[in-house]
């Protein structure tokens, strides 16, 4: 008779599940993961000059620079190839050209209405997004119009913003991304855009944009210097998380394609709350702060830059995120 060559374990118990068998090998976790990061989830933003030749290194931001549009063309163009569908743009604005009402944001012939124009012919099947605030163009650096209390003024701003994102839909723009804060914006913009006949123009409302001190590198990167006070009247108090959804809420009503929660990490409870609300894609912006934060730490030879950032943005995308916006976007698509 054969015998059992079965034999029972002295030390191991009987334990129905053991959740480490679904981690043994790396086939076996690959084929149990549950969120996974894809080129196309990530936006690039993208920081434009004048000029030509022009590659100039952002202090705060290491790794990331100014580019005048003929340099920008090779970096879509090596990001798109490797599967990234969008770049957001951001213009650094001579301080000749900014004024107190930030005029120069609906000039056609503008920085960003040209890029606009150029990239989408070399790279027609790119999706474009612009941002729509007037910070970039002001001179005293806020996101809209001053009145003589040095107060931001609503309803004039958004005047102004209507013209702004006029000019970058009829450069071709798929989305206008409004990160002004003001009440109403995303209704007003929509009115606008569907009155002249730019209906395929989408909106991608910066709905839950908090008065964040992360945003510090971004605002060295276009040189722009906030002349006095804070954006505490228009962007959102950390503190407060239904408010967020409130925001949220009435951009979709307002009739927004996208809703973003920025910044990212600090806020993966608002965009899981976020969620579950809404049925529309939510977008997080991984922002110039928490960039900065994990490249200083990495450069003090404290951790591993590329691998924080590949599980900073799987953080993002658990809670909920469907577009990532992220400066690390050459570290993500080497781990991919
Ligand atoms: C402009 C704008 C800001 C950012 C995106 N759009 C700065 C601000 O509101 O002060 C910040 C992005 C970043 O920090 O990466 N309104």
């Amino acid at each position: 008779m054969k015998s059992n060559s079965f034999t029972r374990s002295e030390n191991a118990f009987s334990l129905p599940t053991r959740l480490r068998r679904n981690r043994r090998t790396p086939a076996i976790r690959r084929m149990v993961q549950e969120t996974e990061l894809n080129a196309a989830d990530l936006v690039a933003p993208l920081f434009l000059v004048e000029g030509h030749h022009i590659a100039e290194p952002i202090h705060s931001m290491p790794g990331i620079c100014r580019y005048s549009l003929d340099l920008a063309f090779s970096k879509i163009e090596r990001w798109h190839e490797r599967g990234v569908q969008s770049v957001a743009l951001f213009p650094a604005i001579d301080s000749s050209l900014r004024n107190p009402t930030g005029d120069e944001a609906s000039n056609p012939d503008g920085l960003i209405p040209r890029a606009i124009r150029s990239i989408k012919v070399r790279f027609p099947t790119l999706c474009i997004i612009s941002d729509v605030a007037l910070d970039p163009y002001t001179s005293h650096g806020h996101d809209g119009i001053v009145n003589e209390r040095g107060e931001i003024v609503n309803d004039a701003t958004i005047e102004h913003l209507i013209q702004m994102a006029l000019v970058q839909a009829e450069a071709g723009v798929d989305f206008i991304a409004p990160s002004d804060m003001m009440d109403g914006r995303v209704k007003a913009l929509r009115t606008a855009l569907d009155e002249h006949q730019f209906e395929q123009t989408g909106i991608l409302a910066y709905s839950a944009k908090y008065a964040s001190a992360l945003y510090g590198p971004f605002r060295d990167a276009l040189q722009v210097n906030l002349q006095f006070g804070d954006k505490k009247t228009y962007q959102m108090d950390p503190a407060n998380g239904r408010e967020a959804l409130l925001e949220a809420r009435l951009d979709e009503q307002e009739g927004a394609d996208i809703l973003m929660v920025k910044p990212a990490l600090f806020y993966l409870d608002i965009i899981s709350k976020l969620r579950q609300q809404t049925h529309l894609p939510i977008a997080a912006y991984h922002v110039s702060g928490e960039y900065a934060m994990v490249m200083a730490a990495a450069a003090a030879g404290y951790l591993d830059a590329n691998k924080v950032f590949h599980e900073a943005l799987l953080s993002i995308k658990r809670a909920g995120a469907d577009l990532i916006f992220t400066y690390a976007i050459d570290a993500l698509l080497d781990r991919m």
